[in-house]
């Protein structure tokens, strides 16, 4: 169980803060790993990771805040990173990401009139921020030529995001995922294999994680048309994500980069 030790790793989460973040940050720290968790300026923090809070300590868990589309404050935790933990980070999960699902109750639109401005936002905090983050906290590790970045992607960066499956939303415009998320999460597939061409040199390995639907708060129309359509026949959980975040952190992956590693149940083999 060596292969999946993180004892002495130093890992950054982004967007930790929100539903899968604790998540990752869990599986660093259970592992071994000190952990500094990022989520943008305001965010509110999130009971489970009060949680790890009280389980793990500041010694190995710390919270800073930074946007991942603004340099100067990814820098800066940075900087906080190595004052707290001694040391630069060997891990980056790059998890911040933003989406307009049904429960967040935004304005819908049908899609000739989706205003660009919705789409930019998304490409700049998905692929942008996350680009952004990768050039601080990567750059990081490529001076000390060690370090495994995962990027978070998502079933929809292979295959578009079925309709039907909101359908029974009451509404008029209908209820649609907007375009530019899964355009968003395919570049950041892209990137990732132009990441992990580009840092291998310097002994830094870039994967992608892509989750399927995760369970958590929807409906159970939408759960029934979306599990119909897994081969798996269920939305994933928590503990389906951490094996694939550990396997692609740790030194059980040594010699992967540039991969897309699908957690998505099958959904995207048909
Ligand atoms: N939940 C799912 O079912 C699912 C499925 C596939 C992929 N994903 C991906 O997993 C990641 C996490 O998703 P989630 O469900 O936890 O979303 P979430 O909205 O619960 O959490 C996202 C977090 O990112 C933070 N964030 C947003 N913009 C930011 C910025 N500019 N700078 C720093 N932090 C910022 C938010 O404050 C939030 O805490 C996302 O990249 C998402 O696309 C989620």
């Amino acid at each position: 169980m060596q292969l999946f030790n993180l004892e002495g790793d130093i890992g950054v989460v982004t967007g930790a803060l929100g539903k899968l973040g604790p998540i990752w940050v869990e599986t660093l720290l259970e592992a071994g790993a000190r952990v500094l968790a990022l989520d943008r300026p305001g965010t509110p923090e999130a009971p489970a990771f009060l949680d790890l809070q009280a389980r793990f300590g500041p010694e190995r868990l710390a919270l800073a805040f930074a946007d991942v589309c603004r340099r100067p404050e990814l820098e800066a935790a940075l900087d906080r990173c190595g004052r707290i933990f001694g040391d630069p980070p060997t891990i980056l999960v790059n998890n911040a990401g933003i989406d307009a699902p049904p429960a967040a109750g935004g304005k819908r639109h049908r899609l000739e009139e989706i205003p660009l401005a919705v789409n930019l936002r998304i490409l700049e905090v998905n692929t942008a921020g996350l680009f952004l983050a990768t050039q601080v906290f990567g750059g990081a590790m490529a001076k000390a030529h060690r370090g495994s970045v995962i990027n978070i992607g998502s079933l929809y960066a292979s295959v578009s995001p079925d309709a039907r499956f909101y359908d029974h939303i009451p509404g008029d415009p209908p209820f649609i995922k907007p375009p530019a998320y899964g355009a968003s999460k395919a570049a950041v597939l892209n990137l990732t294999k132009y990441l992990a061409a580009h840092m291998a040199p310097y002994g830094v390995r870039v994967n992608a994680l892509s989750p399927g639907g995760v369970l958590g708060g929807q409906d159970e129309d939408f759960k029934r048309k979306f599990c119909a359509r897994v081969p798996l026949g269920r939305m994933a959980t928590a503990e389906d994500l951490r094996g694939p975040l550990l396997f692609l952190a740790s030194p059980a992956s040594a010699y992967v980069t540039g991969v897309n590693l699908k957690v998505d149940g099958g959904f995207t083999v048909w």
